[in-house]
């Protein structure tokens, strides 16, 4: 089923989803929330967390690949020639997505080093060739992770991604948490959401 809208038509993205919901047509859409991080605890994973509750209330079941779940053998300087077993299911994922949200921290003024080296690991060029990306940045300061979020869009550019313009950016990030790890910020839930949804539509209309 062709399905347009979100920021691409004049139909709002909720009626566009309401829609395909009834039809059936998107919950065989697989999409997949990338924690950029594999920090112990990290507010990424949290606001992950947030991602997929708002990606099921639109009627999707996100798959979640977590960095700090990579297991120790992927770090290995022979991984470069040869991955090993227990990193299939990570490729796995992103290869069977037909839609690839990404989180990344800040750290050091870019994304984290493990992010990059993930990317690094991927089958080339199947794992990112033509396949739809947001992106959401998370940052104790004030910029929001505004620097990794470009950076990776150059690097999704450099890999023929299609990228979903729509970006946010989260400062000060400690401070819209609250106890259980949800967003407690209005505003920045309404922008979560927002872009949630109208990432759906962009990748429906792709696929
Ligand atoms: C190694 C490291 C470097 C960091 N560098 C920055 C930075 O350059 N700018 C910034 O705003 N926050 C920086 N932070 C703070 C993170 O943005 C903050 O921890 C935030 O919660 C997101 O990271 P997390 O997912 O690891 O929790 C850094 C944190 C770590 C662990």
């Amino acid at each position: 089923m062709e399905v347009t809208g979100g920021a691409y038509c004049h139909e709002p993205t909720d009626q566009v989803l309401a829609r395909s919901v009834r039809s059936g047509n998107v919950s065989v859409m697989k999409l997949v929330l990338l924690a950029g991080t594999n920090r112990p605890e990290s507010n990424t994973r949290k606001v992950v967390a947030q991602l997929e509750a708002i990606y099921k209330d639109l009627g999707y079941k996100p798959t979640v690949v977590d960095l700090a779940e990579l297991p120790a053998e992927i770090f290995s300087p022979s991984s470069y020639a040869a991955k090993p077993a227990s990193f299939a299911r990570f490729n796995d994922a992103i290869l069977a997505s037909d839609g690839l949200h990404v989180v990344t921290p800040e750290y050091n003024g870019g994304m984290p080093g493990v992010l990059k080296y993930f990317i690094d690991m991927l089958k080339f060029p199947e794992s990112f060739e033509h396949r739809p990306v947001a992106f959401t940045g998370i940052a104790a300061g004030v910029w929001g992770a505004l620097r990794p979020v470009e950076q990776l869009q150059a690097v999704f550019g450099y890999r023929n991604a299609h990228l979903y313009p729509e970006r946010v950016f989260i400062p000060a990030v400690h401070g819209h948490l609250g106890a259980s790890g949800g967003i407690t910020t209005p505003e920045i839930l309404a922008r979560l959401k927002a872009q949630a949804a109208g990432f759906a539509a962009f990748v429906q209309t792709i696929k």
